[in-house]
């Protein structure tokens, strides 16, 4: 595995690897890594010839001061990670390498209702943050393929729009959720839930199970018994959604025949953590 810490290094680099006719695949993450991150890495290499992984956590995505500080950082065991998934090329840039006119007044992107639904609500600017260091990585790394996660599925719609807005010709690929074997989704958040706290988080994945089964018969009752799930485990819940899996419109009508997702996002203490299921 190769590391880079500049940019034009790694163009440079990279420039050759497409010039004898390589296919490029990238894997954008903020490190501190598990095995849901390395399953895109493993597509990624089935997918095409050369991976680039990148580890940057990017200060301009967290709306929260207190989780940019607390976002855990293990760069030693990620590269060895890194290594034994058989990542071709790391591009760790500084804050200065991506930002280097600093991170204030920075490029606007029109995000439509993805901006204001969900977690454009509760997390105002955070998709801003994400569309401005992922254009500052794609415009490095170049890739033809980029392989995201389910997991935060709000973010792979942002990302497929800022494809589509600054015409990058890149194939976004939208990979499954890895689970704990208790359901919990796999998070770099996760680690900061205590014992106790991490017993109770299941409970985001009975509610999305339980609104897999239900909503299409009782919509209403199904959202409410999700609710109780959470309620229950101590969760304090941001949101509680069925919606359309198009747009996240909340659904209205689920005999309508529109797919639907249901999405999570609650607080277990001081943690956030997001989920979703595709009905
Ligand atoms: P990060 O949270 O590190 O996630 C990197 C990628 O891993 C994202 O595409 C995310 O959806 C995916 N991922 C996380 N948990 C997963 C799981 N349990 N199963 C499958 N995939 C999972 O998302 C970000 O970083 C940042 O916003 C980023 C895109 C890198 C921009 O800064």
């Amino acid at each position: 595995m190769i590391l880079f810490k500049r940019s034009t290094d790694l163009s440079k680099w990279l420039n050759q690897e497409t010039a004898s006719g390589k296919s490029i695949g990238f894997v954008p993450t903020m490190g501190a890594l598990h095995p849901g991150h390395i399953s895109l890495i493993t597509i990624s290499k089935m997918e095409t010839d050369t991976t680039v992984c990148s580890i940057f956590v990017n200060p301009t995505q967290f709306n929260d001061p207190k989780d940019f500080q607390k976002y855990p950082k293990t760069l030693e065991k990620d590269i060895a990670l890194l290594e034994a998934a058989g990542v071709d090329v790391l591009f760790l840039p500084a804050v200065s390498e991506l930002y280097p006119a600093g991170t204030a007044n920075l490029e606007h992107y029109d995000l439509g209702l993805l901006e204001t639904l969900l977690e454009g609500k509760y997390r105002p600017g955070h998709f801003q943050g994400v569309c401005q260091v992922m254009f500052r990585l794609l415009s490095v790394v170049r890739p033809d393929h980029l392989f995201m996660g389910q997991k935060d599925y709000q973010q792979c719609m942002v990302v497929q729009r800022l494809l589509t807005l600054m015409s990058l010709p890149v194939q976004l690929h939208r990979c499954p959720i890895v689970r704990e074997a208790d359901g919990l989704a796999m998070s770099s958040r996760n680690v900061r839930l205590n014992p106790a706290q991490r017993a109770k988080a299941t409970a985001i994945y009975s509610a999305l199970l339980l609104l897999s089964s239900q909503f299409r018969v009782v919509p209403t009752t199904a959202l409410v018994a999700a609710g109780a799930i959470l309620k229950e485990a101590d969760f304090h819940i941001d949101y509680i959604s069925v919606a359309d899996s198009a747009t996240l419109e909340p659904v209205s009508d689920p005999m309508n025949g529109a797919a639907m997702v249901a999405l999570i996002a609650a607080f277990q203490g001081e943690v956030r953590l997001i989920d979703n299921m595709i009905l």
